[in-house]
């Protein structure tokens, strides 16, 4: 049996219909056709479903649609900035060619936007600590960290 979960997404409210057992990965995927958010090990494992919820970072796959219930989710689709200007670290990616098959890359995005919101200045470590819990099959680590670090730095230069 299904009920109505009202939340925000991206900015946009929205009232889905859901069953109970249904996970907020499912749910933004396939009711809220944001298929930008990936299902990697569905068990809370690799980080691939990493969404915002209220300013923290959750893994959607382990949390129920009916808990999201009058909530704010960001997800990567609402990353950038305009139609036509990527938010930095989506930039950076690009340019650092740290997406390959691009698996965990939206994950790793949601992930490193708040870490850089909560710590500008990341160290190398930090930022390698701060993406402990997203995993990339490709093993792109070093491009990814590069991407990081040069975002960080681009912020902190537009916010000086
Ligand atoms: Fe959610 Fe892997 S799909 S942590
Ligand atoms: Fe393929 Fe990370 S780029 S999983």
């Amino acid at each position: 049996m299904k009920q109505i979960v009202e939340l925000t997404i991206n900015g946009d409210p929205q009232s889905l219909a859901v069953e109970g057992h249904r996970s907020l990965l499912d749910t933004l995927r396939e009711e809220a056709g944001l298929t930008g958010t990936k299902k990697g090990c569905d068990v809370g494992d690799c980080g691939a479903c990493t969404v915002i919820v209220d300013g923290q970072p959750v893994n959607a796959c382990l949390m129920l649609a009916v808990e999201a219930q009058g909530r704010n989710v960001e997800t990567v689709e609402g990353m950038q900035q305009s139609i036509d200007i990527l938010h930095p670290l989506q930039d950076a990616f690009m340019r650092h060619g740290a997406s390959q098959c691009g698996f965990c890359t939206p994950g790793i995005l949601m992930m490193a936007r708040k870490l850089i919101e909560e710590n500008p200045d990341p160290s190398d470590d930090e930022i390698r600590f701060g993406l402990s819990g997203n995993i990339c099959r490709c093993t792109g680590y070093t491009k990814i960290f590069d991407a990081v670090r040069s975002a960080a730095a681009e912020i902190r230069a537009v916010r000086a």
